[in-house]
């Protein structure tokens, strides 16, 4: 061997031999992470799908030689047990909360715990007030645009609820596929999730301003308040059926859950699939997606719990590792919102797609 490719090789083995001894390095610096979540209501099934895609980061995370573990309780629709479980972890030294908390107006007992030990906190999904949220530097909120949500249910409704095109005088022609009694008005009905909750409050209020600005004459029927659970909307569904009957044009659900419950009591009445409303939902959970692909809920509005699931893992990891996060200008950025899109029958295959590939991994 010529001395200078001995040279070569010799730079070229001992640059490999330091670039391991990093790795090793960086391994050992970093330190194992603890995380500590609770949840308003594991049952909930959009959270449900939330937190399995929150594993995934996890798994993912431990693949690549990092320690982390992850203590979850489910508080059970009850603030007095989320704030004992809150103290438990700070107890057992998590280094960073996610607390998805059951009465979004009071977190003061929560945040005062964590300040005390200065863990850092970070809400998601049920958004805390402003003013909370200012209440201490280490707080932080991975959520979506609930406004959003609203507008694009709307859209979704307006688009099949309209003629194409104007009536006479700019006056709105309305598809007779939907004001099956031709009265010129869509009789409609609401089914609501947790009143207080930011999403049943602006998905009700966005989705049905946006078809009053489209010029769309509705008449409300009725509503329910069914809590975002499936169960609760199927049995006020056969209430409100057994009232309204053929009469009922519309059915606007402030999530995929409820809206399923809907489809469960026509399915139990028995209406056939052609005589019954159109049904939209919001969320684009499994379940959901599905429904939409078979045609059973006319449209859905996709909330990206995967999205957020891996802006919440990555914040807390973040933070876990001692990071405060940095925004554009440099500062600290405590809010992070996803972005909803809509979901039809056209275009659900790409997220049941997206589902499906996630769920493998
Ligand atoms: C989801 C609902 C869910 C609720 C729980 C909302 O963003 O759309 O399905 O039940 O969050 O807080
Ligand atoms: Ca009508």
């Amino acid at each position: 061997m010529k001395k200078k490719t001995r040279i070569l090789l010799f730079l070229f083995l001992a640059m490999l031999l330091f670039i391991s001894c990093r790795k090793k390095e960086e391994l050992r610096e970093k330190k194992k992470i603890k995380i500590g979540i609770s949840l308003y209501d594991s049952y909930d099934t959009f959270i449900s799908d939330y937190m399995k895609a929150f594993d995934g980061e996890v798994a993912e995370k431990r693949s690549k030689g990092y320690e982390v573990s992850v203590s979850r309780y489910n508080a059970a629709r009850s603030q007095a047990l989320q704030n004992e479980q809150v103290e438990e972890m700070l107890q057992n030294s998590c280094d960073v909360l996610c607390v998805n908390l059951v009465d979004r107006t009071a977190p003061s007992e929560i945040i005062d715990m964590a300040k005390k030990k200065n863990i850092p906190v970070i809400f998601f999904n049920r958004e805390l007030v402003e003013e909370d949220l200012s209440q201490w530097n280490r707080l932080y909120y991975v959520g979506a645009d609930a406004k959003q949500s609203g507008v694009l249910q709307g859209e979704l409704i307006a688009k099949d609820v309209l003629e194409d095109g104007e009536g006479e005088n700019g006056a709105v022609t309305l598809s007779p596929e939907v004001d099956k009694n031709q009265d010129g008005k869509i009789q409609y009905i609401i089914f609501e999730g947790e009143p207080g909750h930011q999403d049943a409050i602006m998905r009700t209020e966005y989705a049905t301003g946006t078809l009053m600005k489209e010029s769309i004459p509705l008449e409300r029927l009725g509503y329910g308040i069914a809590n975002w659970n499936r169960a609760e909307a199927q049995s006020k569904m056969m209430q409100l059926y057994s009232e309204f009957q053929d009469r009922i044009e519309l059915i606007i659900s402030n999530n995929d859950d409820m809206a399923l419950g809907v489809i469960d009591a026509y399915d139990k009445i028995a209406v056939s699939k052609d005589n019954r409303p159109l049904i939209y939902g919001i969320d684009g959970t499994k379940v959901g997606l599905r429904a939409v692909e078979q045609g059973n809920l006319r449209a859905t509005v996709y909330n990206d719990g995967r999205g957020q699931a891996k802006a919440l893992f990555q914040l807390a990891f973040q933070l876990a590792s001692g990071e405060e996060t940095k925004g554009e200008e440099g500062g600290i950025r405590k809010i992070i919102r996803l972005p909803y899109s809509k979901v039809t029958k056209e275009n659900c295959a790409e997220f049941l797609e997206e589902e499906e590939r996630d769920s493998k991994q």
